[in-house]
């Protein structure tokens, strides 16, 4: 069963996919974590991306479609969680034409609904290891000893678009890109909308609940 995570930025879905991946054994493919890695790496795509990430915009449709492409050719079979793409209606489009090319489909389009005031709490307090592996909250999920990564014992970054400023632009962009995508797969029939309120563990299982049924 192949699975797209969306909702607005902050809403969980990094969280609940590291949760699908260990318990359940998907494949997650996050645009976020790719353009990441690529700046990081100081590829073109990442030198390109930087640009419109660190003002807290979409980058380009034509970029992230071919980075999704490449992805996809890489799963002989293993089933996959979308998270973060689509974030645009041409995106989903471009998504549903590469699937039909390759015969397979998304199964449930998971929306996790996070109210606005909660959002912003969550993406301010975010703290992660330098390479976005190890995820914390300063107070929802706060590591042993502050600013310290338990695993890693690394000193724990605040990513660059997690700023107060840039966090309005980024909802921006949702309400006037992303949210539009309930309407598209409510019209497909595959989207399951979802309390994102609670613990980590409380929305998993209302995820775990909604495949299962
Ligand atoms: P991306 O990395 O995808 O960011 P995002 O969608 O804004 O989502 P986040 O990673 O911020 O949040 P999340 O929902 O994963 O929440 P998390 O689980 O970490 O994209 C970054 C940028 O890349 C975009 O702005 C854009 O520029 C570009 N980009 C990416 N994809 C693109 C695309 N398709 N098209 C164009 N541009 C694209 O949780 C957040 C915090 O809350 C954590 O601290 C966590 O510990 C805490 N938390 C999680 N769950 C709970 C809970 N239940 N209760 C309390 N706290 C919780």
């Amino acid at each position: 069963m192949n699975l797209l995570l969306f909702g607005a930025p902050g809403a969980g879905k990094g969280t609940q996919s590291a949760l699908l991946v260990e318990r359940r054994g998907y494949r997650h493919i996050s645009t976020g974590d790719l353009f990441r890695a690529a700046i990081k790496n100081e590829t073109a795509l990442g030198l390109e991306a930087k640009k419109y990430m660190d003002k807290g915009e979409l980058v380009p449709d034509s970029i992230v479609i071919g980075m999704v492409d490449e992805e996809l050719q890489t799963l002989q079979g293993q089933s996959f969680i979308l998270d973060g793409f689509p974030r645009t209606v041409p995106q989903a489009d471009a998504l549903d034409n590469l699937l039909k090319e390759s015969a397979m489909k998304i199964d449930k389009a998971i929306f996790l609904e996070v109210p606005r005031e909660q959002i912003v709490k969550r993406l301010s307090g975010r703290r992660m290891t330098p390479d976005g592996k190890h995820v914390y909250h300063v107070e929802y999920a706060p590591p042993k000893v502050a600013g310290i990564c338990d695993v890693t014992g690394e000193k724990l970054i605040q990513r660059n678009d997690d700023k107060e400023e840039v966090i309005e632009r980024r909802l921006e962009a949702y309400d006037s890109s992303t949210k539009p995508l309930k309407d598209y797969y409510r019209k497909k029939g595959n989207l399951v909308e979802l309390n994102g309120v609670g613990s980590a563990e409380e929305v998993y299982s209302r995820i775990s609940q909604a495949l299962d049924t």
